[in-house]
């Protein structure tokens, strides 16, 4: 189920490109859509997630993300990276909402996960911004990890 994320982003810009196609064609004229947005969150709501991160997370996934005991994947590094950058945000909210922690996966608020999500961006490398990351799943849809 997990690996359905995956193909959604794809799967919807075709479905997108071809309804833009015809739209286009059919009234000659140009359509504004939103357009991918880069995924911006605070240092103040990466802290946060370093605090639920290590109330919730890090037993599995380490101190480092990446060196966790109980066979987390990490969180950080190539593999990561690979995986979920060029990604949206909501893909990895989502994700994170629906399987973790594993014992009670989604038993965190909405707000909790965004922030756990800028927490481990930031651990990647992504620098903070001025704005948070929001709870909104269609603009979370629309963020794209970079
Ligand atoms: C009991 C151990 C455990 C706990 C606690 C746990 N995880 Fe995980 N996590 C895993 C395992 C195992 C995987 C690999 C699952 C898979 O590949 O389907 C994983 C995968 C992930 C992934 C996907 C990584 C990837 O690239 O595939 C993310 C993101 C993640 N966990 C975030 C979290 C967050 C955030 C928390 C805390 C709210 C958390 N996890 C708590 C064990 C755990």
């Amino acid at each position: 189920m997990a690996f359905a994320y995956f193909d959604r982003k794809g799967a919807l810009r075709s479905v997108l490109a071809i309804a833009l196609g015809s739209m286009t064609l059919m009234s000659g004229t140009a359509i504004t859509v939103a357009q991918d947005a880069p995924a911006v969150f605070t240092s103040a709501q990466a802290s946060r997630g370093a605090g639920l991160y290590r109330q919730n997370c890090l037993d599995c996934h380490g101190e480092n993300l990446d060196d966790g005991e109980f066979g987390g994947a990490p969180l950080r590094g190539v593999a990561f990276k690979e995986k979920w950058f060029e990604n949206s945000v909501g893909a990895l909210v989502d994700f994170m909402h629906g399987t973790m922690p594993p014992d009670r996966p989604g038993r965190l608020s909405d707000q909790n996960y965004v922030d756990l999500a800028a927490y481990i961006l930031s651990r990647n490398g992504i620098q903070p911004g001025a704005a948070e990351l929001p709870t909104d799943p269609d603009a979370l849809a629309n963020m794209i990890i970079k």
